[in-house]
């Protein structure tokens, strides 16, 4: 890279905003090296984890804002567009939240209050400055089914149509987001599918669905990725990539996935480079990295954002999953924060023409 090349969100202006997942020392500004890169970079992001119900909401009477404040701070103070994660999940929440305070599941109409009490404190306090809610995470099996989560059990499968509603009441403005993993797999892409056509019958406002993207060296095949995409955008919302990286590692089983519920036992030969990675692996990443923004091009007329989980190599979920203690490359930037030949290459893809976009959407 040279100084004259351009940032990212620059080589991909035409195309769709381009994001990172925040961790707690960067929105802080504790890791320098990571804010000039973010900053020079990006002009969207997400947080990590301080949204999440276990962190902002930590107790029934007690919500805790000073973290998610310094994130939205962050993104005003540069510009970007504010992305909050996530308002509904069955990981990272509490188990008070579903039971009285004797211990006891709630009902669904006191869940549902909960519910609507943390959305409207959360989303309402954020009002026109968080600009877009992943409102749902994560609510199907990979067969497309949907997930016997306590929300799911305690309220029934309107649990999310209460949730975006909810969400839309306290701040029309906002864009709303169904979030999910795995969608290359086809029973699970049929049932967010049906999901989202629910949503849609049922008159709340869905603006998008979150591809998560959380993909492997050499799958899914980037036809398969094309195909989500298309797939997706067929229901007349827009597809965000929300949590891109690439797994660079041996998985030694046949699970691909995000589900954090699922951790595999440590074995050295499913951590082959501890000492670096090969040339020749650098370069299949690139390869990766390239071809899949490809794709993202050639169906930007769908897609308004792009976005990334993570900065650097070493801040990246995947050391730790679905196996602790991993050397894992996934990302853009190497652990001393200097730009990959992946970082190269996606930004070729935004400087190089591009064909006219696919007619993806109806
Ligand atoms: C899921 C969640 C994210 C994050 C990742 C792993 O994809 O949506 O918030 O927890 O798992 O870190």
């Amino acid at each position: 890279m040279t100084d004259a090349a351009p940032a990212l969100k620059d080589a991909f202006k035409d195309c769709f905003r381009i994001g990172v997942a925040l961790n707690q020392a960067t929105f802080t500004g504790e890791d320098t090296n990571a804010v000039a890169i973010v900053k020079a970079q990006f002009n969207t992001i997400t947080p990590e984890n301080v949204l999440k119900w276990e962190s902002v909401h930590p107790e029934p009477n007690k919500f805790a804002f000073d973290l998610p404040d310094q994130y939205v701070a962050f993104g005003e103070k540069n510009g970007m567009f504010i992305i909050g994660h996530t308002l509904v999940w069955h990981n990272q929440t509490p188990k008070w939240v579903f039971q009285d305070d004797k211990g006891n599941e709630l009902s669904r109409d006191a869940l549902l209050n909960r519910l609507k009490e943390h959305i409207s404190t959360v989303v309402g306090r954020y009002k026109g400055r968080v600009r877009g809610w992943d409102v749902v995470n994560e609510a199907l099996n990979d067969d497309g089914s949907m997930r016997k989560t306590p929300w799911y059990r305690i309220i029934g499968d309107d649990y999310l149509i209460k949730a975006f509603q909810f969400a839309h009441e306290a701040d029309p403005a906002a864009e709303l987001y169904y979030n999910e993993f795995a969608l290359d797999k086809r029973g699970k892409r049929k049932g967010a599918i049906a999901l989202i056509k629910k949503l849609q019958t049922a008159g709340v406002p869905v603006t998008g669905i979150g591809y998560q993207a959380h993909v492997k060296l050499e799958t899914p095949s980037v036809a398969v990725v094309d195909k989500v995409i298309t797939d997706l955008a067929a229901l007349g919302i827009k597809v965000m990539i929300t949590e891109l990286d690439v797994d660079a590692l041996p998985s030694g089983k046949s699970y691909a996935g995000a589900d954090i519920d699922k951790l595999a036992k440590y074995r050295a030969s499913l951590d082959p480079y501890t000492n670096g990675l090969p040339a020749e692996v650098q370069k299949k990443l690139a390869e990766r990295y390239r071809d899949l923004f490809r794709v993202f091009v050639k169906h930007r007329d769908v897609i308004p954002r792009v976005t990334f989980w993570g900065v650097e190599d070493g801040g990246s979920w995947l050391n730790s999953f679905p196996i602790r203690g991993r050397t894992n490359y996934p990302l853009l930037w190497d652990r001393q924060y200097r730009p990959k030949p992946a970082f190269d290459a996606v930004l070729q893809v935004g400087i190089e023409p591009s064909p006219s976009p696919s007619k993806s959407s109806k």
